[in-house]
């Protein structure tokens, strides 16, 4: 049901939709997390659709699951619609053309979990931050159901949630309406899991049709959300006001360029100079110097660290890079990121180096049993 025998990368090889991997290192890989948040026969909703990247995932665990997809894009919907026809003829799923608020000012039925997915070619989706809208998802909601939003930014190393900017601003958009909020980051993605009442965590195990390695991946994912429920975001009251704006791609960029200007400067008194921010990527294949980065963040900033992972983990998907050294590197100082990184480690660190061993170009597979071991 989730393979195919057809072909091995399908469609385009920056899709990812992989005839023999459910999970690939992409932030979709996180709508698996439905699983847990949702009981028995459970109605989910998709808001953006695009090529469902997020079907096999939403449907990957054991939870009978009714999912309905929604996009306002009509060539990708019937794209999507003949894809999944050709190659996963078993999966089911409802996949309408409509807008967004429109659907949902429309529809009567309930879901126990929404997901959030909605963006434009060059920018968020303004409906992400609309007041109706939000009071639409949540009257669309069962008792003690979940909406799940990705939200895109800068990556998680810079800590998006305390700076001034979209990821920051929707966290306190959806505080003002949601009484529990929760996150869960993945390199440049961050899931908020906003409901009630905290939400509840139910047993789930991976489908027995998965193959042990996205069985995995799937268990993995679960961890995330186990960790994220100690982890409720507050805002205090003076400063919860949401920031509402037209959030572009290129000015999220311009504030990445500017974040990754601040850490060259942080590793510069340590003799590593580096004039420019794409010579970051040549630091991550030099393992003396990058090493030595590592261990002056550690001790300065920890989580700037994950710099490391999630930039290779991100860079990969264009270029092959000489990365293999951090997987050993990972493997001999388990004990100090574990000490330095907390959750961080789990959340952030591993779950890049996972994403460079489940990829579809196996550059790492060699890494797998490795990766066992440690995560
Ligand atoms: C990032 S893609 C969604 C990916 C998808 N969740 C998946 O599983 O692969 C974003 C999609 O949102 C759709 N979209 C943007 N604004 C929308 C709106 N107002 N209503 C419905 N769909 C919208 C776009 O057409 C685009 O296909």
């Amino acid at each position: 049901m989730f393979y195919s025998q057809k072909s091995k990368i399908i469609d385009h090889n920056l899709t990812y939709l992989h005839s023999q991997k459910v999970f690939t290192g992409q932030y979709w890989d996180e709508f698996a997390l439905t699983s847990s948040l949702v009981p028995d026969n459970a109605e989910v909703l998709m808001l953006g659709l695009s090529l469902g990247g997020g079907i096999r995932p939403i449907l990957s665990g054991d939870k009978i699951i009714s999912l309905t997809c929604v996009d306002y894009d009509s060539p990708s919907v019937n794209k999507c619609k003949s894809f999944y026809k050709e190659y996963f003829p078993e999966i089911k799923f409802k996949a309408i053309t409509e807008d967004a608020k429109i659907y949902l000012s429309q529809c009567s039925k309930k879901f126990h979990a929404i997901w959030l997915d909605i963006y434009e070619a060059e920018a968020y989706s303004s409906l992400y931050f609309e007041q109706d809208f939000m009071n639409l998802i949540k009257s669309s909601l069962e008792n003690g159901g979940v909406l799940l939003v990705n939200s895109y930014g800068l990556p998680n190393h810079f800590s998006p949630l305390e700076l001034d900017g979209v990821q920051n601003h929707l966290a306190k958009f959806l505080a003002a309406n949601f009484e529990s909020l929760r996150s869960i980051p993945f390199r440049r993605n961050i899931t908020f899991v906003a409901s009630n009442a905290p939400a509840k965590i139910y047993e789930t195990q991976p489908q027995a049709a998965l193959n042990a390695m996205d069985k995995f991946t799937f268990k993995f994912i679960q961890q995330k959300l186990q960790a994220s429920a100690s982890q409720e975001i507050t805002f205090n009251t003076e400063s919860s006001a949401p920031t509402v704006k037209e959030y572009k791609f290129g000015e999220i960029d311009n504030q990445m360029r500017a974040q990754w200007q601040e850490l060259r400067n942080l590793i510069k008194p340590i003799g590593i100079s580096l004039n420019e921010n794409k010579e970051i990527v040549m630091l991550l294949e030099n393992q003396t110097q990058c090493a030595k980065a590592l261990k002056h963040l550690l001790d300065i900033n920890p989580r700037l660290a994950c710099f490391v992972p999630i930039l290779g983990a991100g860079e990969s998907h264009s270029q092959a890079l000489d990365i293999g050294w951090i997987f050993d590197w990972t493997y001999n100082n388990i004990a100090l990121l574990k000490e330095k990184l907390n959750e961080d480690f789990g959340d952030i660190w591993l779950c890049q180096l996972w994403s460079l061993v489940i990829h579809p170009n196996g550059q790492f597979k060699a890494e797998y049993f490795k990766m066992l071991e440690m995560l």
